[in-house]
């Protein structure tokens, strides 16, 4: 019986950049991550399910996160590394999402071009989640913003900056201003921009401003967020990274221009000396460790959703 509405295969909803979710999606969801970091959730919605996790790229938090919290969800997560993976000897992405849908019922990849997680999600028939590209990475700032909830309440009417370079992290913390509706205001050198596409369709939706001057993106700013100067793949750039980005140090003096109750986000690994000094990361201000669980709980609910068709409401 062709036509009816039952016979069509749904297709896979995926989570490779934050818009992919509505507001309220987003609201639901970290409300989600919120009942299940209370322990208010013992739910197994990945039962018997088994999650497919691509590194393409070195990885702690995200690894064991996702590893962790599919098990706590019931679930099964299996670790495919470029060294072992046929993916890593040059099998095309679209091959390799057609063979793991017959196998597994979602997979997380990590990656360097955000057009492999595209083309992973359009020839896979199971939800896909970006665990961090070049461009994006969103399981990180939906964390970031539940650290901004636990700590500070509601994101909306918080100012948000960013210090140093305009990258993956950047430019999620963009999409994340668009559809929360925040102001964002990002400190990058001249030449280290984030992604102008990101930038342009943001802007549509929010105050995102992008300043020189570290002082001006951080004064009176409630939330003050930074990252490496050299982003995996980028480590030959290292040293001269490290001059271009003289002065883009997250320092006491620059935390004191936040507002007083501002707190300190960073995705890590960090580089205390370099883009953060071990007096703001490790000192009363710093939320990183929260930050850093809050991956846990936002990609159980990101799962639970995607894989185990617990429905955003
Ligand atoms: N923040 C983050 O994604 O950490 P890992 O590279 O350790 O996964
Ligand atoms: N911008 C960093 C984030 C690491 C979690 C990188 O891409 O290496």
């Amino acid at each position: 019986m062709t036509g009816s509405p039952f016979l069509v295969p749904r297709l896979p909803r995926h989570f490779l950049s934050i818009p992919d979710f509505s507001r309220s999606e987003l609201e639901a969801l970290l409300r989600l991550a919120e009942s299940m970091r209370a322990g208010r959730y013992a739910e197994r919605p990945l039962r018997g399910q088994t999650l497919a996790m691509i590194f393409m790229k070195s990885s702690t938090r995200t690894r064991v996160s996702f590893e962790v919290g599919c098990y706590q969800l019931g679930g099964h997560a299996l670790f495919l590394s470029p060294r072992d993976a046929q993916l890593g000897r040059g099998e095309p992405v679209e091959d390799t999402a057609r063979v793991l849908s017959r196998y597994v019922q979602g997979i997380m990849i990590r990656t360097y071009a955000h057009a492999d997680v595209e083309a992973m999600a359009r020839h896979a028939s199971v939800p896909v989640i970006n665990g961090l590209t070049d461009l994006q990475h969103p399981c990180q700032v939906l964390a970031d913003v539940m650290t901004i909830r636990q700590h500070l309440g509601d994101i909306q009417g918080r100012t948000v900056a960013w210090v140093g370079d305009g990258n993956n992290m950047a430019n999620s913390w963009i999409d994340a201003a668009a559809r929360f509706g925040f102001p964002l205001r990002l400190a990058c050198p001249e030449g280290y921009d984030p992604d102008p596409d990101v930038l342009a369709r943001a802007r549509r939706h929010a105050e995102v401003r992008v300043v020189r001057d570290p002082r001006e993106a951080v004064d009176s700013a409630d939330v003050v967020n930074t990252d490496v100067w050299a982003s995996m793949g980028q480590e030959e750039e290292h040293h001269e990274r490290a001059a271009v980005f003289e002065g883009y140090t997250v320092d006491s003096a620059l935390m004191q221009r936040a507002a007083p109750h501002a707190i300190f986000l960073h995705c890590l690994p960090a580089h205390r000396g370099e883009e953060v000094t071990a007096e703001v990361i490790d000192g009363p201000q710093s939320r990183v460790w929260d930050e850093a669980e809050n991956r846990l709980h936002v990609q159980k609910a990101i799962m639970a959703v995607l894989m185990g068709g617990v429905p955003l409401s």
